[in-house]
């Protein structure tokens, strides 16, 4: 089953992606987090990438397709969970096309939506271990302060998740949320679950919406 989390910064698509990684067998493919690496790493890619994502816009739509492809090639034949992408139509069409040469398909998408007062709330208590990027935040603090649970590494703030450049990724996200959520809806693929509600709830939600 592949499935594609939908919805604005913060309302908790990495930490859905996380939970259907650990309970349900799924792959989290996470564009945001394979961007980070890159720029961590400093590739050609990560240091095109890395000022463009400080600043809160998206990077290119072809250069995150590339990121996508080689992923989705790398792991067929597991179930997937897409966090992050598509952002727009374009990236819709492109994801199309990939899995298309993949002979792969979408079982369909999840749009969580939060409100923009959740966001800005949850954005700024955000932490992410620097190592194996689980993510930590109001819902689930980690054990000793600072410190990854999982690998004992030291977690990080996001450099995006300042007050003004949130606001501006909000901004973005609502340019391109309507036509994507409406493309899904038409082809009868998408479910939605209330991201507002507690980590235990959202779970639930997501459980029920891919059992079926
Ligand atoms: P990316 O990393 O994908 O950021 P995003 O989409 O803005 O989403 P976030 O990761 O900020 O939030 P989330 O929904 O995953 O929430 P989370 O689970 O962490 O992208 C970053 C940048 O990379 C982009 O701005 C762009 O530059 C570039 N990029 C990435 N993909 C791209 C693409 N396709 N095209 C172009 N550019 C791209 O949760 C947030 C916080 O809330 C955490 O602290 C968490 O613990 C907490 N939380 C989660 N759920 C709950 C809950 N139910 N109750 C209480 N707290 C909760």
């Amino acid at each position: 089953m592949n499935i594609i989390l939908l919805g604005p910064p913060g309302t908790g698509k990495g930490t859905i992606a996380q939970f259907l990684q650990k309970e349900h067998g799924f792959q989290q493919l996470s564009t945001g987090d394979l961007l980070r690496k890159e720029a961590a790493s400093g590739s050609e890619l990560g240091k095109k990438a890395e000022p463009i994502m400080k600043s809160g816009a998206l990077v290119s739509n072809a250069l995150v397709a590339e990121i996508v492809a080689s992923n989705i090639a790398r792991l067929k034949g597991q179930n997937i969970v897409l966090d992050g992408f598509p952002r727009n139509m374009e990236q819709a069409q492109l994801l199309e096309r990939i899995l298309k040469e993949q002979k792969l398909s979408i079982d369909f998408a999840i749009n969580v939506d939060s409100s923009r007062e959740t966001i800005v709330r949850r954005l700024s208590a955000r932490r992410q271990c620097q190592k194996c990027n689980k993510i930590y935040g109001e819902n689930i603090p980690p054990k000793k302060a600072n410190t990854c649970d999982v690998c004992n590494s030291p977690l990080m703030q996001r450099a995006d998740d300042q007050p003004e450049v949130i606001a501006k990724r909000f901004n973005i996200y609502l340019e391109s949320a309507e036509p994507l959520l409406a493309h899904y809806r038409k082809l009868g693929m998408l479910k939605s679950v209330d991201g507002n509600l507690s980590t235990e709830q959202v779970f639930k939600q997501v459980a029920k919406a891919i059992a079926k």
